[in-house]
Order: C-alpha cells, then structure tokens, then sequence
C-alpha cells in the first residue's frame, strides 16, 4: 500500500526538514491539504507553498486535496504548481464531471473526495470521471482527529459498485489501522499525524509497503 504523509501534520517552520524525512524515509506521494475557510472551518497553503514544494522535491508526486468551494478557479494554479493528483470534493455545487475532466486535460489524476456523510451511491454517476476516489475517515479541516471505521463500509461499497480506480483514504490512520484499510482494499494512505509524528518513519513505511 501507498503512503501519502500530509504536511498540515508538519512543522509550518521547518516544512523542508520534515518533508525530507518523509523523502529519506520511502514517501509514495506527499499529500496537500488545501483549505479555503469555508468549506471547511480552517484556512491551510497555497498555490505558492505548493510550487515551492515541487521545484524543492521534483521527484516526489503532490496528491492535492482541495476542500474548497470553489476550486474551478484555481484548477490550473495547482497543475500549474506540479500537482500529480488534484482532488476535488463531491460535495460542491459545480459541474463536476467537467472538473474532473479538467484536470485530467491537464495530465493530472483527477480525484473526488466524499466526507463521512456521503454516502457511495452518491457518487456512482461521477466515477467514471475519477481516477482516484479519496474517502475521508473524519470531518475534513483538522489533522489528528479519531479514524472512523464506518468508512471501511464506504470503500467495500465503492468496489461493488463496480469502481475500479485508485482508493484513498485519509484522516486518523495509523500503524494499528493501515492493515484493516488494506484488507478493504485501500490502495492510498494518507498518514498525517502518526507518520509527521513517527520515531521511526522509515520502518512504519516499510511496514505498511509490505501490506
Ligand atoms: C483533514 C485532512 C487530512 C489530515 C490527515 O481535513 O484532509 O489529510 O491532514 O491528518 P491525520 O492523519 O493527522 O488525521
Ligand atoms: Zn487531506
């Protein structure tokens, strides 16, 4: 299983340091937290951060997590940026096909993400637009919240749907959780607190490579 370590679980200080100890120990992608104050009640980076990000670490795939409103306008600044994923939320009122299907003109992985109270069928229409669906297993907006294992149901529910694409979920995993995700078929694990927070990020990834 793939690991995505999210820097809103990182030191805004020391971002380089704590990034390049994700790098040194085996991170698949780093995952962006981008939060507009009203989607969700907390204000994260920017466009900006993000290309900082990609001309320090070239190498290193930005799966980008809009919890935004209205994240048509700034499509183009995060691809822009170096986005390797672009994710956008189900929840939004705008045409989301035509979203996702921006962001893949762009060569992007286009991504659609469901808070806990959405339920699969919701999205089943929007599928065949996504390369990635993100599952959040918390209320978007904070890191180091409770994992909640109702969502396991959520991803089961996709795959019967017939949905065949990238799984991701994200909000409370950790090394006593990332192989009960796995059994259900989680190919992304976002890990911001317990992999930010780890004494040993190299053996946890490994651990959870293995899966
Ligand atoms: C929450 C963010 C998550 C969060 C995960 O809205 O989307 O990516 O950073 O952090 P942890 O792993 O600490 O729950
Ligand atoms: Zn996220």
């Amino acid at each position: 299983m793939k690991v995505a370590p999210s820097i809103l679980a990182a030191d805004p200080l020391n971002m380089e340091r704590d990034v390049q100890r994700m790098v040194d120990a085996g991170a698949d992608w780093l995952h962006v937290d981008i939060m507009d104050a009203h989607f969700v009640p907390n204000l994260s980076f920017s466009p900006a951060l993000t290309a900082a990000l990609h001309k320090r670490f070239p190498e290193l795939p930005l799966d980008i997590h809009l919890m935004m409103t209205n994240p048509e306008k700034y499509i183009d600044a995060f691809c822009d940026a170096g986005a390797s994923v672009l994710t956008v939320h189900a929840e939004i009122e705008a045409d989301i096909p035509a979203l996702l299907e921006k962001i893949r003109a762009r060569g992007v992985l286009a991504g659609l993400s469901v808070k806990p109270g959405t339920p699969a069928e919701a999205i089943g229409p929007l599928l065949p637009h996504a390369d990635m669906v993100l599952v959040m297993t918390v209320e978007p907006g904070f890191g180091g919240q409770k994992f909640n294992q109702d969502m396991l149901a959520k991803l089961d529910a996709l795959r019967r749907m017939g949905y065949t694409g990238l799984l991701e979920a994200d909000g409370g995993i950790s090394m006593k959780n990332a192989a009960l995700l796995r059994r259900h078929g989680l190919d992304v694990a976002v890990m911001g607190t317990a992999m930010l927070g780890s004494a040993d990020p190299k053996a946890d990834m490994a651990a959870i490579h293995a899966l």
